[in-house]
């Protein structure tokens, strides 16, 4: 049964866990649903509305899960069934919905399919996955790359073949131009939205269809267009229209659930007319990630601009998502604002204030920024050793913070953690719990004034006002006003101030003063006809 209800994403706030690295329960050092079904509380009492976690199937880790070997299962090293449908519950009693993570665009090599598709290649596994004979003179296919900027094309001797992957050799891409692919994964959709689970993030969104034809990539004329791979834009091997197609299929499938399951798509793009059109007309993904957005300069015109872009392009009766921070890239305290605490704590309140869902990553709550690793620390065969890669990824998948000493929580001390914890005093959970002007506590207010009012509407937007240096909107009855500067700034504000980034800030809070915002303050005020 649909109801005409707001559906539970709409304006709410997602946490996104990185599984391994949240809270270790079984001492091996790698976080697991034990740990996490720990940690419930702590998610109630910041105020989230739902997790989304990082791949929990099975998996030969050499992408730590995005490597699917099952996606009916449960990884070991997280728990069983049992563990993860405890954990649902558990959280279902906390208020929080819990989103997994689909990976569609490509299997584990060690996935049965593809076992049974090298080994039978007559078998309608072999349609599964995309193979090709090479050029008459021996060489892949097209000039495809893959995400270490090798051939995204890997002989296979005993098919006599190549097969795609568009990351890593490991992981062979799927072939979308097979029906029955588009029947696994309407199977796969029903078994766990029948579990419970309220929905998922879909890996890679843009990826699965590939040129039928498997014309080659055209050189890259922009290199900041996320397109843009090694040199090619992704334009036949990725970002294929045919997809919009598997969409429109889930989100019918989504939609004959009460409450409807939510599809976030993972859309690698910063056009906005492509990104549009994940939304179809309201009828494909409900959310999809705002690159443009996550790849913005932290300055006053720069953000200004994508937000009012964004806020545009959203189709009618659609919502937007605010991120800035995953397990892909640099954590925003670090890209955006050089890990210094009065702009992590700006950015922060930009980021609850925006008009849409917003999607925190874990550790942004505390203002985590990304940890320099050694060489012989990093874990990530995407990006350990790979020349031009644009960001080693173990840096923004450390552990959780929880304590200020040993293992800081996450583990037991005598316990290794999978990748090492290395923070500054005051970035962790307790020590912000502690104090009433952490960022911690920042956060947790933030989330409490978007439950208070409602953010959830993108037409609610109004830009008040921009300059180099200062950014002021107003959504709805809230009014945000930004120094994003070293100065501090003359600003007349209105209404009733009800929060401010500064901690000490000199604007009475609950009244109305002219001093003028320090340097990096960000306030937040009800404007008079509330
Ligand atoms: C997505 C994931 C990333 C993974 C890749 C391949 O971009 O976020 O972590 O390596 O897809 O699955």
């Amino acid at each position: 049964m649909v109801t005409d209800e707001k559906p539970w994403w709409v304006g709410g706030t997602i946490y996104h866990i990185y599984l391994r690295s949240w809270v270790d329960g079984n001492d091996d050092g790698v976080g697991d649903l034990y740990g996490a079904r720990e940690q419930l509380d702590y998610l109630a009492w910041l105020g989230v509305d739902a997790v989304w976690l990082s791949p929990t199937t099975p998996s030969p880790n050499t992408d730590w899960g995005y490597d699917v070997s099952d996606y009916l299962g449960v990884h070991p090293e997280f728990g069983d069934r049992v563990a993860l449908e405890a954990f649902v519950s558990d959280a279902r009693a906390h208020d929080l919905a819990v989103v997994l993570d689909l990976v569609p665009n490509h299997t584990s090599d060690q996935h049965a399919w593809f076992l049974e598709a090298v080994e039978h290649p007559d078998s309608n596994k072999h349609e599964y996955y995309v193979w090709a004979s090479g050029t008459k003179d021996g060489h892949p296919p097209n000039n495809w790359v893959d995400a270490t900027g090798s051939s995204a094309w890997t002989w296979h001797s005993t098919v006599g073949k190549y097969y795609l992957h568009n990351f890593l050799q490991s992981q062979p891409d799927l072939n979308w131009w097979c029906d029955e692919v588009h029947a696994e994964f309407e199977s796969i959709l029903r078994f766990w939205f029948d579990l419970g689970i309220a929905g998922f993030r879909i890996d890679v969104a843009h990826g699965l269809y590939k040129d039928f034809d498997l014309r080659d990539d055209p050189p890259t004329t922009d290199p900041r267009d996320l397109s843009s791979h090694f040199g090619l834009v992704e334009a036949f091997s990725k970002n294929r229209p045919e997809v919009h197609q598997v969409y429109r299929t889930w989100r019918a499938l989504a939609e004959q659930y009460d409450p409807p399951r939510l599809l976030l798509g993972e859309t690698w793009t910063n056009d906005f007319d492509r990104w549009a059109d994940f939304f179809g007309s309201n009828d494909e993904l409900q959310l999809a990630f705002n690159f443009r957005f996550f790849f913005a300069p932290f300055r006053a015109p720069a953000l200004a601009e994508v937000v009012d872009e964004t806020l545009k392009r959203v189709p009618q009766g659609c919502t937007t998502v605010w991120s800035a921070s995953n397990h892909d890239v640099s954590r925003f305290p670090t890209r955006w604002c050089e890990n210094r605490p009065e702009r992590v704590r700006a950015a922060m309140v930009l980021l609850a204030t925006l008009p849409g869902t917003l999607v925190l990553y874990y550790g942004d709550e505390l203002g985590l920024g990304d940890v320099e690793l050694d060489s012989d620390e990093l874990r990530d065969p995407m990006t350990a050793g790979v020349t031009g890669a644009s960001f080693l990824r173990d840096r923004a998948r450390t552990p959780m913070v929880w304590e200020p000493d040993g293992n800081r929580g996450f583990t037991r001390d005598d316990a290794t953690p999978w990748l090492p914890i290395r923070r500054d005093p005051g970035i962790d959970v307790r020590s912000q719990q502690e104090n009433l002007f952490s960022h911690l506590h920042l956060t947790r207010s933030l989330l409490a004034l978007r439950r208070r009012f409602d953010l959830s509407d993108p037409r609610n937007y109004r830009l008040l006002s921009v300059d180099d240096t200062h950014w002021s909107f107003a959504v709805g009855d809230l009014l945000v006003m930004a120094n994003l500067s070293d100065e501090p700034r003359d600003q007349a504000t209105s209404g009733e101030i009800v929060l401010s980034s500064n901690p000490r800030s000199s604007l009475g809070l609950g009244g109305r003063d002219s001093e003028p915002l320090a340097p990096w303050e960000v306030v937040v005020a009800v404007s008079a006809r509330t």
